[in-house]
């Protein structure tokens, strides 16, 4: 049976350890770092995700802004609630929750966001400087993932590792960060071919494709690790990973679940970048 990779046990200790810095920063500069969350619409899964980010932000002492907008707002105005937060010196990160309706250009929003606030690491130059290897902020969900791999000593130097999924947030990203600490990558997405043939070869598979309990015992090699960055929902409700877990869990030697796994870590790398981004706001 697999070990657990927590990301509940792994996003406690971290959080614990921005809690005690962010007290810290408060006491250096009497403010606390601040970020700003901007949800448009009422997408359920969407909300969950911003109420989620609100609660964590308020556990370790930082200040939360709401920012909601009706799903008919237009782009401009949008656009200059941006500008309005890119020039307050209260709100050291803005994160736009994604997706956003398809009357607004998503990469038009995200490029007016201040590439200092940017802690989404979203914005083309932050792509840009991780893509060269000389970042300020990683983006949350790839950082969270290695984060799991370093914390349950999973080696990715020399290692196949083989991402399903290729968004900007995700799969992309995290192709990076393996190919940078010299695992070996390949990326297999909805147009791959016999994507088993890649699966199954796999030490480290990172599986980001968003269709439940799309990875099946058979897909995976004895031993590999196995990462779920699915949530989906089932017919009845309920929450299933990408991966079958029941199945999968028998051959892997670890395994994140669903909830649990990777979710809380992505919310610690935004209150991580969002604690570099104020440090960096005092220091400049
Ligand atoms: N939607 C799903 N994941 C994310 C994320 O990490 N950041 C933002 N802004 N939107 C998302």
């Amino acid at each position: 049976m697999a070990e657990l990779i927590s990301g509940k046990v792994v996003s406690a200790k971290v959080r614990e350890d921005i809690k005690i810095e962010t007290a810290a920063f408060k006491k250096e500069y009497g403010t606390a770092p601040g970020l700003a969350v901007i949800m448009v619409g009422d997408n359920p899964a969407s909300a969950v995700y911003v109420r989620n980010k609100h609660k964590a932000c308020l556990e370790v002492g930082m200040t939360s802004y709401e920012i909601k907008f009706d799903a008919d707002i237009s782009e401009d105005e949008l656009l200059n609630k941006i500008d309005e937060l890119n020039a307050d010196d209260n709100v050291d990160g803005i994160l736009v929750q994604l997706p956003l309706p398809k009357t607004i250009d998503e990469q038009k929003v995200i490029n007016r966001i201040s590439p200092t606030k940017d802690v989404d690491a979203f914005h083309p130059q932050n792509v840009g400087k991780i893509m060269i290897g000389n970042y300020t902020f990683l983006p949350c969900t790839p950082a969270g993932i290695v984060e799991l791999l370093n914390y349950y000593n999973v080696e990715i130097g020399g290692k196949k590792c083989v991402v399903i999924g290729r968004s900007n947030i995700v799969g992309k990203p995290m192709a990076h960060l393996l190919m940078e600490r010299n695992g070996t990558v390949t990326v297999c997405h909805s147009r791959t071919k016999e994507l088993k043939e890649y699966t199954k070869d796999a030490d480290i598979l990172v599986v980001a494709i968003g269709k439940a309990e799309f990875l099946t015992a058979d897909m995976v090699k004895p031993g590999a690790v196995v990462i779920d960055v699915g949530i989906n929902r089932r017919d009845d409700g309920t929450l299933a990973g990408d991966v079958k877990f029941d199945e999968v869990e028998k051959i892997a030697s670890k395994i994140t679940p669903v909830p649990g796994g990777v979710g809380p870590m992505t919310i610690t790398m935004l209150l991580k970048n969002t604690l570099t981004a104020a440090k960096q706001h005092k220091n400049s």
